[in-house]
């Protein structure tokens, strides 16, 4: 037993709903991961399913740019023990909610053990969520490596550019040689014609199971859409602006796949609990 798990039975939520932790990273930036991640989470609620949002991009705290709203606290109030975790999340017109993270994740490492069982205690305020969708940082840095790790499922973004796919593998290659288990899925962006994400999921997911002895999921991919940059100079998420636009219909496709439970590997989720914990056990290097 994890200590995940005896926090959980103490606090006799062993039987609570599934939560899933899905980080959302690329190897390049600019390819997308931001706009994938709210309008995952705004397709995902339309499926009822209860989401929250969570930016960890520790560079521009871009998330609450396109929802157009600004936070009061952030997760370094509750890592500072100011606010309760439950008190920071905040309502969007969205459907989803959202917990302004970027400042705090780099705070969690100096935790002590009496403080973190403060915030693993106010993560049980979450129970009726289904998923933390976690915006990260591009590139390789080790936030970005912690938060793939600590999380159950890691989205890896790309584009068909060859700079893109190649700092995407690169990413995974780094992944796979922390011999850490993380399922790990695949999204291939900004297409233009659909008959090439099919050579681009498949080099991927090929070259990383024969090279690397990664499995990774091809979860589907995201066209070409203009809607998205008009949406963003309007700080609206696009689904939300035009749910019936072309790339909407693609996440659609995607949100659909991750709660099938035949698609969806049937591993048991750790859930936020755990999430934070090995957080700050990666971060703090134990
Ligand atoms: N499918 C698409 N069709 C058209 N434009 C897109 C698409 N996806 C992303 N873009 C454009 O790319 C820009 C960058 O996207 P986004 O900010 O989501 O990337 P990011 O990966 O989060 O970037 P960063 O690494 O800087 O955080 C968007 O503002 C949008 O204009
Ligand atoms: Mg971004």
């Amino acid at each position: 037993m994890d200590q995940a798990d005896e926090l959980r039975d103490m606090m006799g939520k062993k039987n609570a709903r599934t939560q899933r932790v899905i980080a959302i990273s690329s190897g390049k930036g600019g390819v997308g991961k931001t706009n994938i991640a709210i309008n995952l989470a705004i397709a995902l609620s339309n499926l009822k399913q209860n989401v929250i949002i969570m930016d960890a991009d520790l560079g521009l705290a871009n998330v609450n740019i396109i929802l157009g709203s600004m936070p009061e606290y952030t997760l370094l109030h509750v890592v500072k023990g100011i606010k309760r975790l439950n008190e920071i999340v905040m309502d969007t017109p969205f459907g989803i909610k959202y917990i302004a993270g970027s400042s705090g994740f780099s705070e969690l490492a100096n935790l002590d053990s009496n403080e973190l069982s403060k915030l693993v205690s106010g993560v049980n305020d979450l129970s009726n969520t289904d998923f933390i969708i976690i915006d990260t940082g591009a590139g390789i840095s080790d936030e970005v490596l912690y938060f793939i790790l600590a999380a159950d499922e890691a989205i890896i973004v790309t584009t068909p550019e060859p700079t893109a796919m190649l700092d995407a593998y690169g990413l995974i290659k780094v992944v796979a040689g922390e011999q850490i288990y993380t399922n790990l899925k695949l999204i291939v962006n900004r297409v233009k014609k659909t008959s090439e994400t099919k050579k681009v999921g498949e080099r991927i997911t090929t070259i990383s199971k024969q090279y690397l002895n990664m499995n990774i999921d091809y979860i589907g991919f995201i066209v070409e859409d203009e809607t998205i940059p008009y949406s963003v100079a309007r700080q609206v998420p696009f689904y939300a602006y035009d749910n019936k636009c072309r790339a909407s219909i693609c996440l659609d496709s995607i949100a659909k796949k991750l709660i099938n439970p035949n698609y969806t590997e049937n591993k048991k989720s750790g859930g936020f609990t755990a999430f934070f914990e090995k957080l700050v056990n990666l971060s703090s290097g134990t």
